[in-house]
Order: C-alpha cells, then structure tokens, then sequence
C-alpha cells in the first residue's frame, strides 16, 4: 500500500498500486448547465470506437438524467448503498475510500453489474423529481427538477481499474495520464469492472476481454481534443491537461478552472480515485444533493458561476469551450478578447466577449432578404 495525496479529500489516503504521477493528467470541465442530452458525444463516440461485435452494449460516453437515471443501471447507488454516507469536515474527508474500506485480498469496494443493468442505455430519462401540478409550468417556478450528466472514464490519478487487475493490463500512460487496457494481456477476469466505481470499463462477451475510453490517445497525440469534445454543439466541454509536476499555472484553463477558482468539481471524490471529468454543477438543483454528487464545494461554485459576467478572467476561459478542435494549453484575456494557444505555442482560438452585430437592411440585396 502506497501512501499518496488526495487533493480532491484534502488529506493522504491509501492507494494499493504504487506509480508516479504522469507528466501532465488529462482532464476534462463538462458545464452541466448547458448540456441539452441531444447525445450527440455519445452517437460520435460509438461510431468511431465501439461499432464492433460484443460492443453493442459498451456505451464510453454516456448522458444520463439525474435524480432517477443512470447506466450500466445504478452504477452509483449499488455502491453508495454498501458504504458508510460521506462526511465531510470543512474540504477534508472524514469517511473511507474505496480504497481504504476494502474487502479482502486488498481489492477496492466494488460491484459487478448485472446483465440486465446494461440493457436499457437510458433509463429514467427526462424523469424530473415530482409531479407538476396542471399548469405549474406556466405558473412560473415549481420546485421539481432533474439534469443531464454526461459521464465518460475519467482517466482517475488513481485509477481503481489499475489497482484491481490482477494481471496487470490496465496501465496508466506517463506522458498524458490516458488509462488503457492491454489487449493482450486481459485475460477478462473482469475485475476492472468491478472495482471501478464509475462502472466506465465494460466487458466483451466476443472478445472476451474488458475494453474502455480510450481518451481518444491518437487524436491527443495530434494536439486534438477528444471526440465526445469536439462533436458536442452544446459547447459544455473542454479538453486539456492539468499540471502535475509543478503548482497550477494560471494561464492554462483548466488549472484555472478546477484548481485555482475551484468552479468545476469531480464526481463522487469520496470514492477516492481522483477522478479528472470536472463538472460545473448545476444552479437550480439543491445543494443536498449536489454535495453527495460532488463534495462539500458545491455552494461556492454556485455562487461563483452566478456572478462570471463581473469576472472576466475566469468567463474567458470559459468562453473556450467548443471553441477549436486543437488543445489548448495556455490562455489568456486581452481586451475584447480571449485567446488560446496550444501545447506548440500556436494560436488555435480566439473568441471575442460581446460578439459583433449586424443589424440587416430590410431589403438588404447582398442577403436577397425581403
Ligand atoms: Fe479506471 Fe473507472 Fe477511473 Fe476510468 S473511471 S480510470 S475505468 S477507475
Ligand atoms: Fe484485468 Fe480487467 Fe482484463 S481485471 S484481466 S483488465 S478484464
């Protein structure tokens, strides 16, 4: 057992599998708050990456819809259920991981879903927490609400796949923190499966081996974003990479956003992976239940997303998001402006915060409008 520092617990914890830390951690900040679940990351991550035989029901990318929904089938719930409530003292966690309420043979708690939990891919969707009265949804507000959760492998520091393989095929990559699974060496003992808690490593009943995200690793290594990133009209997501080997650089996005303004919160950090999908939670969901979705840190970053128009560093870097399909490993506001470079050094964005209008002619012949 390795002794490591769990940044998102504010305190050391136990981790059975000893590595040093990747050069630079791939991470993604998905703004809950404007995804419309159109699916549009999922159609584009099945169609590139899992279209094969015994894939059908292997789904990277998946948007679910919170309170009731999720896939494989209460993926969280089974889990959360077998352990203690997670409490919190100020930011550091006084509960166990899953690392460090084990079971025997040093394995972290886990569970392995059933064949039926992967055969309805969206269940309880657009399930909202009530019933609304007859004409409450014009009444002005009522009190039910429900929202869309995009997940994929969160490419975990500490990765629980990695830690439970006992053949040791699930490896994290040095140079990105990108986690793969050799398919050579799985020989589908399918504990990966069961000890990741984000049920993100999926069994091929074909192949016979596990498989998962891969993090789209060939087009990071292009300097391009991720598949699910790129294809998202909503704009909710940004791809890039967090430091690791120095403090949180202020010019890169997304050490500001999750590190330094602490805006964007990983999921269920209680569980002790680190997990690297930060969301901006959602501003009209109660923060009871967004703390056991995502820790003590919810009503800051509530209040902090409810006042970016006074906070042009941080809305710039927002502003980001879908911008260009290229990573973006430094940016930085000037004007009018924000720009972006990426990891060469070469402007790859540039977004202005109050976009130009144009305000057409009546009968403007240029646009043939009448
Ligand atoms: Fe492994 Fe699951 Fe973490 Fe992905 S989300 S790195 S599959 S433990
Ligand atoms: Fe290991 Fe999972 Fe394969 S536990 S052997 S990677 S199915």
């Amino acid at each position: 057992m390795a002794e490591r520092h769990n940044w998102q617990l504010g305190r050391d914890m136990t981790y059975p599998y000893d590595a040093p830390l990747p050069q630079k951690q791939v991470a993604y900040v998905f703004d809950i708050n404007k995804c419309i679940e159109c699916q549009t990351c999922t159609i584009a991550c099945k169609t590139c990456w899992t279209s094969g035989k015994g894939e059908e029901s292997m789904f990277w990318n998946n948007v679910e819809t919170k309170p009731y929904g999720g896939y494989p089938t209460g993926w969280d719930l089974k889990l959360l259920e077998r352990r203690e409530p997670a409490q919190w003292q100020g930011e550091v966690l006084k509960t166990k991981t899953i690392f460090e309420d084990h079971g025997p043979l040093d394995l972290p708690t886990g569970h392995l879903p059933g064949t039926m939990d992967y055969s309805a891919v969206n269940l309880g969707e657009d399930d909202i927490t009530g019933t609304v009265e007859q004409g409450g949804h014009f009444a002005g507000i009522h009190p039910m609400w429900m929202f869309y959760l995009a997940r994929i492998c969160n490419h975990c520091t500490h990765p629980a796949c990695v830690a439970a393989c006992p053949r040791q095929a699930v490896y994290k990559r040095d140079e990105d923190g990108i986690v793969l699974i050799d398919q050579q060496r799985c020989r589908g003992y399918q504990a990966c499966v069961e000890a990741c808690p984000y049920k993100k490593t999926f069994f091929n009943l074909v192949s016979r081996t596990s498989e998962k995200c891969i993090g789209c690793y060939p087009r990071v290594e292009q300097g391009e974003v991720a598949l699910c990133v790129e294809s998202c009209i909503g704009k909710i997501r940004m791809h890039g990479f967090l430091t690791t080997q120095s403090e949180p650089r202020e010019d890169n996005p997304l050490d500001y956003i999750i590190k330094i303004r602490r805006l964007a919160l990983p999921l269920y950090p209680q569980f002790g992976t680190s997990p690297n999908v930060y969301y901006i939670p959602p501003v009209h969901v109660p923060d009871g239940f967004l703390e056991q979705l995502f820790g003590p840190q919810v009503d800051q970053a509530k209040t902090l997303y409810r006042s970016l128009k006074d906070d042009k560093q941080l809305l710039g870097a927002l502003l980001l998001f879908g911008a260009t399909n290229r990573i973006i490993e430094k940016f930085k506001v000037e004007g009018n402006e924000v720009i972006g470079w990426d990891g060469k050094g070469e402007e790859v964005a540039r977004v202005p915060f109050t976009e130009p209008t144009r305000i057409r002619d009546y009968y403007d012949k240029q646009y043939d409008v009448y």
